[in-house]
């Protein structure tokens, strides 16, 4: 079977564009989209991402603004931090890169974050709208995923799903939003038994692991769809996603590549919460 290779690069292209529209127009008003990162520590991978989120930010004209701080910072200073930027009407939307430091307990500072500028739509707020039926914003991730299914006409209603992974960044509001399309939804994780049973019965399966090659293609059924959430860096310094592809896109009917799948839609994502968030913000 010819797989096709859905362009997650391509689409994320797309909405950018759009998206600089939008700013522009908004700056035509005196209104200028910012989005506050904080990073802590020196993790080279939260270290790309956010480079990564300030380049794209640029292209579009949202103005970002990069808070590092050292491994070792306190509680209290990154609290203040985050209650200062809360409180600042030219702040609209604020991220905290994760993994946190050790120290730091990731649900204490989320929790932390305004809920009209959680762009990551991390906070138990967002999440709770999104468990409710009543999202707010979207994590980025996940919403770039079901934007890729949409662009590429794939139907969900009544399909057999399968995610792999439970984080809060990408399997269980994938889930919930897989859910929210009338599929029927199988979420497992590390410690799921006779896994690949599961994943042949799948129609689609969605991969966020963080293990090169984990999805094999005896996993998969002939014509599923398969969508790869894993971004590793192999030895040898190459970016590759969760799924042998070589071997996994001569029997299914789509799949994303790993880089130019998820990745790229993930920041374009991000930019249009940003955008959303400025908007609802001015129009309070
Ligand atoms: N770390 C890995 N993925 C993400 C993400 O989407 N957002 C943030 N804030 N941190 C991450």
């Amino acid at each position: 079977m010819n797989a096709i290779i859905i362009d997650g690069k391509l689409l994320a292209q797309k909405i950018k564009e759009k998206l600089k529209r939008e700013v522009e127009e908004l700056k035509k008003h005196k209104i200028q989209p910012t989005l506050a990162v904080i990073l802590i520590g020196e993790d080279k991978a939260s270290q790309k991402y956010v480079s990564y989120k300030e380049r794209t930010c640029k292209e579009l004209g949202i103005e970002s603004i990069v808070f590092r701080f050292p491994e070792n910072i306190d509680g209290i200073s990154l609290s203040e931090t985050i209650e200062d930027l809360n409180d600042n009407p030219a702040i609209n939307g604020i991220l905290i890169q994760l993994p946190l430091p050790t120290h730091l307990s990731q649900n204490v500072f989320l929790e932390k974050i305004n809920p009209i500028k959680d762009v990551d739509g991390f906070t138990p707020y967002c999440l709770g709208r999104l468990l409710t039926d009543n999202p707010l914003f979207i994590p980025c991730t996940p919403k770039g995923v079901i934007r890729m299914f949409d662009e590429y006409g794939i139907e969900l209603e009544g399909k057999n799903v399968v995610t792999i992974g439970r984080s809060i960044i990408v399997g269980k509001p994938l889930a919930l939003l897989l859910l929210r399309r009338n599929a029927t939804v199988t979420v497992c994780h590390s410690k799921t038994k006779n896994l690949k049973d599961i994943t042949k019965n799948a129609d689609i399966v969605c991969v966020a692991v963080g293990r090169p090659k984990f999805l094999t293609a005896d996993m998969v059924k002939d014509g599923a769809i398969v969508i790869d959430i894993g971004i590793n860096i192999t030895k040898e310094g190459k970016v590759v996603g969760d799924v042998d592809f070589d071997e996994v896109k001569n029997k299914v009917s789509y799949i994303t590549p790993v880089p130019g799948g998820v990745g790229p839609m993930t920041v374009a994502m991000l930019m249009e919460n940003t955008v959303y968030a400025t908007k609802i913000q001015k129009s309070q």
